[in-house]
């Protein structure tokens, strides 16, 4: 499958047409962006890492019953996955406290909840992307009352795998990022990407931040938290995944 025109530049991530009108290219750059592109850099090996990352999660997350985008992986940076229009809502879900959460409730960072929060910011970059409950996304025709139910579903699932998985690589899952997307007959699909930039990530032990709030918090070792969280992530995966090939291969 080749590219075709640009569809559409985002600050990590550029989407290209094929030749069959229902999937398209995402290719990942190493651009990083925070505050709503206000701070701007560079992560050298950053779409590489979330490109990998992300398809090897949502690979996961097919098995376990949460419907992807995904189609294949292409390259180390381009991956093909289905069109969506994507329902404009960033769907947040918090196992800790940390980020906007800690801030905006006056709290300390890294207390457990004893139960997952999921929370709604409207994807609108002029607006700031603003919190947003679920009255005011059906009241602005954002999404029905079955997608708002169907994507809580989904994304309450999504971390129940992610944290289970991410706790056997010595990773706590504090808390990220999701965005759904409809397929042309209104199904609603997981899409975007799932990775450094759009979870956090500490370890079990330190604590210490594996993810993009050392580039956004000006911490250093920002290539460095990519490779490792990248590396945790792969050695468990591609042995699953070697684990099928071989299975494949014996049935054969
Ligand atoms: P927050 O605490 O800043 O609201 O972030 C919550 C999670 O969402 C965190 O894992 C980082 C992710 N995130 C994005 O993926 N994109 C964004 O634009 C923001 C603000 C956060």
């Amino acid at each position: 499958m080749e590219k075709k025109e640009l569809i559409y530049e985002g600050k990590a991530k550029k989407v290209f047409a094929t030749d069959d009108p229902e999937l398209v290219i995402v290719s990942y750059k190493d651009d990083a962006t925070a505050f709503n592109g206000l701070k701007k850099g560079t992560i050298a090996g950053k779409g590489v890492v979330n490109n990998r990352m992300s398809n090897m999660l949502m690979r996961l997350l097919a098995k376990k019953g949460v419907p992807t985008h995904y189609v294949e992986e292409l390259s180390d940076r381009d991956t093909l996955v289905k069109r969506v229009k994507i329902v404009p809502l960033e769907v947040i879900v918090r196992n800790v406290s940390a980020g906007s959460f800690a801030k905006r409730y006056g709290v300390e960072e890294g207390i457990p909840f004893d139960r997952p929060t999921i929370e709604f910011s409207y994807k609108c970059d002029a607006l700031d992307d603003p919190l947003i409950n679920s009255y005011h996304a059906r009241a602005l025709k954002l999404a029905t009352d079955e997608e708002i139910a169907t994507i809580e579903k989904y994304a309450f699932r999504v971390n129940d795998v992610l944290k289970e998985f991410f706790a056997e690589l010595g990773v706590r899952l504090i808390d990220f990022k999701l965005e759904f997307g409809r397929l042309a007959d209104g199904k609603i699909v997981l899409a975007d990407e799932i990775s450094p930039d759009t979870c956090r990530f500490w370890d079990a032990k330190t604590n210490e931040k594996l993810d993009k709030d050392r580039f956004r918090r000006d911490l250093g070792g920002v290539e460095d938290a990519y490779k490792e969280i990248f590396a945790r992530v792969t050695k468990e995966l591609d042995e699953t995944e070697k684990t099928c090939k071989t299975c494949k291969q014996e049935n054969k």
